[in-house]
């Protein structure tokens, strides 16, 4: 039986498969499920700034309309020990979770101001999560921010935070930067334990009946991983934290390709999804199968073997692969 284990952000885990971000990673009952079915650890949904901050209006416009001419109207309101908000309700989910299974559980969080990203990284860290990973969604629309403003705002967060707690911290990042190599070892200085690659940035579309922008959320397809595992092949040899692929992973060749290319772990969750937590058992026995017909006796051992710098034609994951790709189209009978 082939050793799978591996590592991320610094936290043993008995094989690469990450049950990422989702709605089946914050309950117990799909949580217990994941780790029965062989996830290596899991990632909560993040906990919005934005979402506690409309949670805290609206419960005080609520105090504040009973309080205004009602004054029986006050004895209604719940005991405050009684009233649980959004955070109460969320880090409870985390305590619950953490005592109920025995892999690792990480907390993500998605903040708006620097504050929030303190306070509520501090909220995390104190329900129990054994790491934190930011999820920064920002869209630098403003064209009086440059690129390195907009770096610049991601090391802000990640210095303090990891100036701050003790429990690893990790980020997942977008592909939208111009120098990604050089980013992600910026944030490998400014303290990251590890970096997810990449994060899918939902696209708004236009409905063409009411002309409003209207969101817009579509699960990943593998094509999508080759992106992922070509960057981590390029970074692999140039920082030493952990990296995960995350976009894209559906079967076991994905996961296979981005272990070879250097990560130290994959992340799932259009895959489970859209096939259900049994996919997990089946990705990994199909891991098996390949590292034995293989010869591959451990993850460790195929890990980074064929990134950019054990690549047979390390060229092949930059320049060189562009004129290549385009000689090999070939045209199809009816153009
Ligand atoms: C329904 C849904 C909810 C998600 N919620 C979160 C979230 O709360 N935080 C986060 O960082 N990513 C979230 N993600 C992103 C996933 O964790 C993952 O990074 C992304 O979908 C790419 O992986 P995939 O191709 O395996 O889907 C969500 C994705 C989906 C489809």
């Amino acid at each position: 039986m082939a050793d799978l284990s591996t590592s991320y952000m610094g936290l043993p885990l008995i094989n690469p498969l990450i049950a990422s971000s989702s709605p089946l990673t914050g309950n117990l009952d799909d949580a217990r499920r994941l780790e029965d079915a062989g996830a290596a650890a899991i990632i909560l949904p993040s906990l919005f700034e934005e979402e506690l901050l409309q949670d805290q209006q609206q419960m005080h416009e609520f105090m504040d309309h009973q309080a205004i001419g009602h004054g029986e109207a006050d004895s209604f309101l719940p005991p405050s020990s009684d009233y649980k908000s959004h955070l109460d309700h969320y880090l409870e989910t985390i305590a619950t979770i953490k005592a109920a299974i025995d892999i690792p559980v990480i907390g993500s969080l998605n903040g708006v101001s620097l504050a929030g990203w303190l306070e509520h990284g501090a909220d995390l860290q104190q329900a129990g999560c054994d790491a934190l990973e930011l999820n920064i969604y920002y869209v630098p629309a403003n064209p009086e921010e440059t690129g390195s403003d907009v770096e610049s705002r991601y090391l802000q967060i990640l210095e303090n935070l990891c100036a701050q707690f003790t429990l690893p911290i990790g980020i997942k990042i977008s592909h939208s930067f111009s120098s990604i190599a050089h980013f992600v070892r910026q944030l490998e200085r400014a303290g990251a334990k590890g970096t997810a690659l990449f994060n899918r940035f939902y696209q708004p579309d236009i409905d063409l009946s009411s002309l409003q922008v209207t969101p817009k959320i579509q699960l990943s397809n593998s094509i999508e991983s080759l992106e992922r595992i070509r960057w981590i092949a390029l970074l692999r040899a140039h920082v030493q934290m952990d990296l995960a692929a995350t976009g894209g992973f559906h079967d076991a060749n994905d996961v296979i390709k981005a272990v070879l290319a250097g990560a130290d772990a994959v992340y799932l969750c259009s895959s489970l999804l859209q096939h259900g937590i049994q996919r997990l058992p089946e990705i990994l026995s199909d891991i098996s199968d390949w590292m034995h017909v293989h010869e591959y006796e451990s993850i460790a051992q195929l890990k980074g073997s064929v990134c950019q710098k054990h690549a047979i034609e390390p060229a092949a994951y930059e320049r060189a692969n562009y004129l290549k790709t385009l000689k090999s189209y070939q045209r199809s009978d009816n153009n």
